[in-house]
Order: structure tokens, then sequence, then C-alpha cells
């Protein structure tokens, strides 16, 4: 691969050219930063891929700015589409159509089938519109490790890699967009901060959520969502999840070897017998979403090997945290 100098920008203005001309910007959304290239430039979107380190049959999603893009990179556009778009974009939402003969191959990892959200993020949706394309934008980590909240975060994984990182701040949602298909009856592919729940209420039907949101899938099994066959969002640590209330998790740690680290809840921090990393408070599970990710790197760089996690909760907003949390952790979950 070229090396590049990778310069942080704060104007979408400095970055289009870049796109325009197939090259890989990180970039930021309300949920992780993305990194993102014409999604409709074949050899631009194949960069991703290799920047990255992704296999090629994992799809990526396509960030647009209105109804008009959209219109385009698919078949049609059903009512209840409409309906969810109209009620939470721009916002941690995709939705899966049929593809149009619009959307290479390659975009769709082969799939007939596209991912499309209009992100909240005003200077990536200028530079959408500057550069007058869809963006394709997976998270902008390495494969396999936790997506990135800042832009620090992406320097650490991309630098000389590719040549800008548009700055955008800390991301306020802090795990991926809820991922929603429309291609047959509603199915909750990953969950996020918009619920099942709400999808539900605003479709006026229930949203199935798929089994693969809390289930490790067999080797065997074809995803419906390939990016859920891939080991995930892993810090270096090995992470294990210790499923207890916060009594018998203190008293499992101090059990544990000297040099283990936890993490645990803000309100959990002062009675920790071993070092440890807050991810939110226990009863905000926006907060714990919010930092879950960076609370993982922080772990690498304090050099934590082995991590015990306290239980999120997986109601609510807490599903998108608890299956970030599993993934983390390769379904390791001790029971006290
Ligand atoms: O919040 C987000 O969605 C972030 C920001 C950057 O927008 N993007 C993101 O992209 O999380 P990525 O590629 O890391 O995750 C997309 C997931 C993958 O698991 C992929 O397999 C799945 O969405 N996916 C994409 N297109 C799909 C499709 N047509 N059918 C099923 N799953 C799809
Ligand atoms: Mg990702």
């Amino acid at each position: 691969m070229r090396l590049v100098q990778t310069r942080i920008v704060f104007e979408a203005s400095e970055a289009v050219l870049a796109i325009k001309e197939g090259e890989v910007v990180a970039v930021p959304t309300e949920t992780v930063y993305g990194l993102a290239a014409d999604g409709l430039n074949p050899d631009a979107v194949s960069k991703i891929f290799s920047v990255k380190g992704r296999p090629q049959d994992n799809p990526l999603i396509l960030h647009i700015t209105d109804e008009e893009m959209w219109g385009e990179l698919v078949e049609n556009i059903p009512e209840k589409a409409k309906k969810l778009a109209a009620a939470f974009w721009p916002g941690p939402l995709t939705i899966i159509l049929k593809k149009s003969g619009k959307v290479p191959d390659i975009t769709s990892g082969g799939l007939d089938t596209v991912g499309v959200r209009m992100p909240d993020s005003r200077v990536t949706l200028e530079l959408i519109r500057l550069a007058n394309t869809p963006l394709a934008a997976p998270s902008a980590n390495i494969s396999g490790r936790p997506s990135p909240t800042n832009s620090k975060h992406c320097l650490v994984d991309l630098d000389s890699k590719i040549p800008f990182i548009v700055e955008g701040g800390e991301c306020r949602v802090g795990i991926e967009s809820t991922i929603i298909s429309l291609v047959d009856e509603p199915l909750l592919l990953r969950p996020g901060v918009i619920t099942a729940e709400e999808l539900s209420e605003v479709l006026g039907e229930e949203v199935i959520v798929s089994s693969a949101v809390l289930e490790k899938l067999a080797e065997t099994d074809k995803p419906l969502s390939p990016g859920m066959k891939y080991r995930h969002y892993s810090p270096k640590a090995k992470v294990i999840i210790v499923d207890g209330d916060k009594e018998g998790f203190m008293e499992f740690l101090s059990n544990t070897s000297e040099n283990a680290f936890a993490l645990v809840f803000d309100e959990d921090i002062s009675s920790s017998p071993r070092k440890a990393v807050s991810y939110g408070s226990e009863k905000d599970s926006l907060s714990q979403a919010r930092r879950l990710f960076s609370s993982l790197r922080e772990l690498d760089e304090l050099g934590a090997e082995i991590v015990y996690a306290r239980l999120p909760s997986n109601k609510g907003i807490g599903l998108g945290v608890y299956n970030r949390m599993l993934r983390a952790a390769g379904f390791d979950v001790i029971k006290l």
C-alpha cells in the first residue's frame, strides 16, 4: 500500500477533491467515524476494503443527503421505508432495500440489496453534497478492532493509510446505526440507539429482532447480515463478561489475578479491587453506548491482557450495548 501523510482537516471542502479522485477519507457521523469513498466508483470502494482489511463479501452502507439520492440507489422506496426515514433521518438508522443497477456489486458485497442511511453530521452531509455522490462507509477501524468514536481513534488505526480525517469531535451516539431490513417483513439485523420498539411504533407493526443479534452464528449458518459472522469490536485484551450483581462481581474480581482489569459502571469504580475503566452509568444505556468503544481502546492503551466486564442491561437501548459487548467478549460470559 502507498504510504501517505494523514492530515486532520476541519472542513468538508478540504476533503472533497480526494473523494472525487477516488480516495478514501475518514469522516465523522453521530454514531462512529466512517471510512468513506465514492460508493458508485468500484475502484474507490475497493480501496476501502484494502485499507480496512475487510472481507469482500461484507457489504457497505451508503450515506446520502436526500430522498432523491436514495431513490437512485434502490429499486423502489416502499411506504414503510418512507415512514421510517421521515421519523428518524438524519439519524442512526440504516434501511436495507433491494438495490438498483446503479450500485456496484463490490459496494453491496455481491448482494442484491443495499443499506442506506442519512447521517446526522453537518460536515459529512456537506461532503456528500459537494462530492454529489453517496458515500460508502464502514466504521473507520481496522477490521475486528473497536469502532472509532473520535479522530484520534481513526489516526491510531489509519495513520499513513489515508490522506484525510475530517474532524467532527466525539461521536454523540457511540455505537453503530440500527439496521432494519425491509426486503421482506421488517427485520432488525443490528440493534442501536433507535430500538425495535420505536421502529414498531412508527410502522404500526411488530419488528422481529434477528436471532443473530444475541446468538453466536454456527459456522454453517448463512448470515442475513454478513458482518455478523466476523469477530468484532475486539480490543487486544481478552474480555470476559461477568453476569452478576455488583457485590458478586466485586467478590469475583478479588479472586482474579492481580493484573486483571475491570470494565465497570461509573458507580462501581471506587469499589473495584482491580484497576478499573468505566463505560458509563449503570442506569443510563445511552452513556454506555457513547463510551463502550473508547473504553475498550483505553484498556488496550493501559496494556490490559485480561478484562472482566460487568454485564450491561439488554433492555431498550441496552440491547445495542449488550450486542457489542458480547462480540467484544467473543460470547464469553461467566454466570455467577
Ligand atoms: O453507524 C453506522 O452504521 C456506521 C457509520 C459509519 O455510518 N457504519 C457501519 O458500517 O457501522 P459497517 O460496515 O461497519 O457495518 C455495516 C453492517 C455490516 O455488518 C454489514 O454486513 C451490514 O451492515 N450490511 C450492510 N449492507 C447490508 C445488506 N445489504 N444486507 C445485510 N447486511 C448489510
Ligand atoms: Mg464496523
